[in-house]
Order: C-alpha cells, then structure tokens, then sequence
C-alpha cells in the first residue's frame, strides 16, 4: 500500500486524511496540522474527564472485539499508588488487515498524540508501541517521530510543560501472530514466551509487569486524539448508526476485487456500494462470491449476504459474522472454497503456540482434513469431524485463536457445501473453477 491515497468522495478520511502526504510525517508537519493541540488540551483536563469524553463518544475497539474504549480505560483504578501502563498493540498479523501500518507509515505523530492521552487518561507514565517485527518503514517512522517528540519535550518526564511523566516506546515483536493477543503481547514486552495468559485476573487488575494495564489497538488510539478536538457529539453524528458503532472505521480490502487498499467509510455504511462503488466491483469477467469481512478470524459470507450489510458491529452481526479488525478478503467465482478455507487453518495451525491441546491439535487436525478433501481423498464424514472438532475448538481456550480457525471454515462449509460434496464425490462443482 504504498501508493498516496486517493480518497473516494463517500469515503470520509479522518484518520486517512494524511495518507500519502509525507509532510503530515515530522512533528513540524503534524503541529501544521493541528497536532498536539488535543494532548495539550488533556493534560489540563482530569484523567476521568477525559476518559467520559471518549465514553460519550462511543468508541469502540478497533482491534477487533469492538469494547468500548471510555469504558476499558475506566477500570483502570485512579491513585492506587502502583504503576499503571498503556499498551499499543500494533502486531497487526491477521490476515487481511493492512490499516495500522498505514496509520504508523503517514500520522506517526497522531498515534503518539493518542497513545499520549491514552496514557494521561489511565494514569500511566509509560506506554509500549509493540510493533511487528516485519514492519521495518512503520518502525522506522515511529522511532523518529518518537526522538522528535522527546526532543521537543512533548513526551518525557514533564509532557508538554504539564510536570507530567509520560514515556512511550517503540517494542518489535518478532512476527508471531499470537503476540497480538493481549496477553501475549505483554509476556512478549517482559521477555517471555509470547503465550496468552489466563484471564482473570484482567490486565486491567494484573497485566504487563504485574501492574494495572490497558491495551489498545492503534486505530483506536489514532481516533483519540480527534474526537477530543471536535468532540463527543461529532463522532456521534457523523455515523449513520449512532448510538451502538460511532465515528468512521478504516477497512482494507484486499482479494479478488479491482481496487484493493485502505477505504475510510462511517460506520453504518453500505457494504454494496463499499464493494461495487468505492473498490470498484469484481475482476473483469467475474462475480464476487464470497467475503470474510473482519480479518480471517470471522465467519463467511456470501456476496448475498454481504449486498444487505450494514457496516457496523451490529449489521455484521445481524449476518452471522464480525466486524473485528476489518479487514475485507473477498472471493470470485474463480476461487474454490474448500482451497482457500483449507489455506486459511494451514495458517491458525502454524501460529497456534500450542499451549492448548484444543487449539495445538484442533487446528492441525482441521488442516489435514481440509487439505485431504482438497486433494479429492475426503469423505462426508470428514465434513462432520470438521464440525466436531469446531465444536471443541471454541470457547474452550486460553484465548480465541482456535475459535478463529473453526468460525471461517465451518460458515464456509455450511455456505458453500456442495464445493466440498463436489471434491468428496470426485465431481468438479460446475460453478467452481479450482485456481492454483
Ligand atoms: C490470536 C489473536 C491475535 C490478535 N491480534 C491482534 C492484533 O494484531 N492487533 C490488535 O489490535 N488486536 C489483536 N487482537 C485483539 C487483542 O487481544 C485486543 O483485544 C485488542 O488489542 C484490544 O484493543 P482495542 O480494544 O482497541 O480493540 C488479537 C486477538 C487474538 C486472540
């Protein structure tokens, strides 16, 4: 995605806004902009009116369960006398999902405004940035935006002249997609096996080091910094579904489609005209089929499904599916199903840690199942395995990795049957031409 933005006339670029425009990257660029304004502003305001600002806003998690952020940020026990922290979590490693190292590559110094107040909000006086190793640009640009920052006195031990403590630094992961999961995240920050850890305690009570921690998504915390200078009542009124999904949402669109990248739409939008308006409608000669719509993690839908949806957490809902990180991965009538869906656990069995046997011998079982009908050696009691195995594979872990490889494959199969009854029969579906 490294092409300048080119915003669509329904698309509505707030956090978009300075994609593709390298000045908006130095913090001169950034204060031009009317940067720093909301950090300044909060740090004269108390931690608790702060968070009731963004409660009232009604944001909402970007990451991909879509809490509330006013409402996270409030467990967060104000002078209990112990150091409190701020996570930001951008690991980013599900598939489908490109936004947040657009956030870091173009407005590094907006995600630092936000994580700035994010912190102030939670009393916390360090915050982390975890960064996927592999992001080197994004990486890159944070750390200078960071030394800019530091050196303008904006960040360190007294915030922009407030005699406030706030630190924030930059931790590469090393590429494990499970280190996104909060938990893990912050066993990766201490230096440890990047596993999940049993919840409760929350890391709000005990996370990272021990201490009271929240951890956010970037998106998230990049959204901060503008609903403080515009205001609560102005996310509200620029979504088409206030009061349940606020403000405007990044999705990136990749797959068979013929205008893939990053769209900024309000919340409540229509996912039709998302799909054949703003990413330009199918590959000459094809039809859309199928689309998982939040990251790989959430259940498909078919595009009969997807022409009725509403973008907001509700509206996918209402489908049978997510919004989660959104992240739109979009199948044509060239793609067989049991391929790509077999390709998907391949994936949830190679980052699974293993700590659960559910999810170490779930996801691997999965995918050889899937990859046995694939090959045209499967049986129909293989689909029913696959069902049963889900079955056990959900809602019975340390953490949701494993729910994430059964959600895609078993809507896909209960959608899309007759491709894998076609592979068990040996008969090729009529409707479906295998791609390499
Ligand atoms: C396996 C797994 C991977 C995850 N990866 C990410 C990720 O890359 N980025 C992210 O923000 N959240 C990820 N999450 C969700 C986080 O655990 C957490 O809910 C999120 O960072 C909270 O931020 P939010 O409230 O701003 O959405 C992942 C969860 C799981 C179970």
């Amino acid at each position: 995605m490294g092409f300048p933005h080119k915003s669509h006339p329904r698309e509505t670029p707030v956090l978009s806004k300075y994609f593709g425009d390298p000045e908006a990257r130095s913090l001169e660029g950034w204060k031009a902009r009317g940067g720093y304004k909301a950090l300044q502003q909060a740090l004269a305001t108390d931690p608790v009116a702060v968070q009731n600002v963004i409660k009232e806003s009604g944001l909402r998690g970007r990451g991909g369960a879509g809490f509330p952020t006013g409402l996270k940020w409030s467990f967060m026990k104000q002078g209990d006398g112990k150091p409190h922290y701020l996570c930001c979590n951008a690991d980013e490693s599900e598939p489908g999902t490109f936004k947040d190292r657009e956030i870091m590559r173009w407005t590094p110094h907006g995600l630092i405004e936000g994580c700035a107040i994010g912190a102030y909000a939670i009393g916390a006086e360090t915050a982390y940035i975890y960064i996927r190793g592999e992001f080197t640009e994004p990486i890159e640009r944070m750390e200078l935006a960071l030394a800019e920052a530091r050196a303008a006195g904006i960040i360190g031990a007294n915030a922009m002249g407030s005699g406030k403590k706030i630190d924030i630094w930059v931790h590469r992961g090393a590429g494990a997609y499970i280190c996104g999961e909060e938990t893990a995240l912050m066993n990766s920050i201490e230096g440890k096996r990047g596993n999940p850890r049993i919840k409760p305690p929350f890391p709000a009570v005990a996370g990272l080091f021990g201490m009271p921690t929240t951890i956010n998504n970037v998106e998230t915390l990049a959204a901060v910094p503008h609903i403080l200078n515009n205001g609560a009542e102005w996310y509200k009124a620029m979504s088409l579904s206030s009061p349940k999904s606020n403000g405007s949402k990044l999705f990136s669109v990749c797959g068979n489609v013929a205008k893939p990248g990053n769209y900024e739409v309000v919340m409540g939008f229509s996912f039709k005209e998302f799909l054949y308006d703003l990413c330009g409608g199918p590959l000459p000669g094809r039809k859309f089929k199928a689309i998982i719509p939040g990251g790989s993690s959430v259940p498909v839908i078919t595009i009969e499904e997807a022409e009725q949806v509403k973008m907001d957490y509700e509206g996918f809902l209402e489908f049978g599916t997510m919004l989660g990180s959104g992240g739109v991965i979009i199948f044509d009538d060239a793609q067989s199903m049991p391929k790509q869906l077999a390709r998907l656990a391949r994936f949830y069995a190679h980052e699974s840690c293993a700590q659960c046997t559910q999810c170490r011998e779930g996801t691997a079982w999965m995918t050889k199942i899937l990859e046995r009908i694939v090959a045209g050696h499967g049986t129909f009691e293989d689909l029913d395995t696959i069902f049963e195995l889900s079955d056990s594979m959900t809602g019975k872990t340390i953490c949701v990795l494993s729910d994430s490889c059964g959600a895609p494959v078993c809507s896909g199969i209960t959608k899309f049957r007759h491709e894998f009854e076609a592979l068990i029969t040996g008969k090729r579906s009529s409707t479906v031409a295998v791609t390499a």
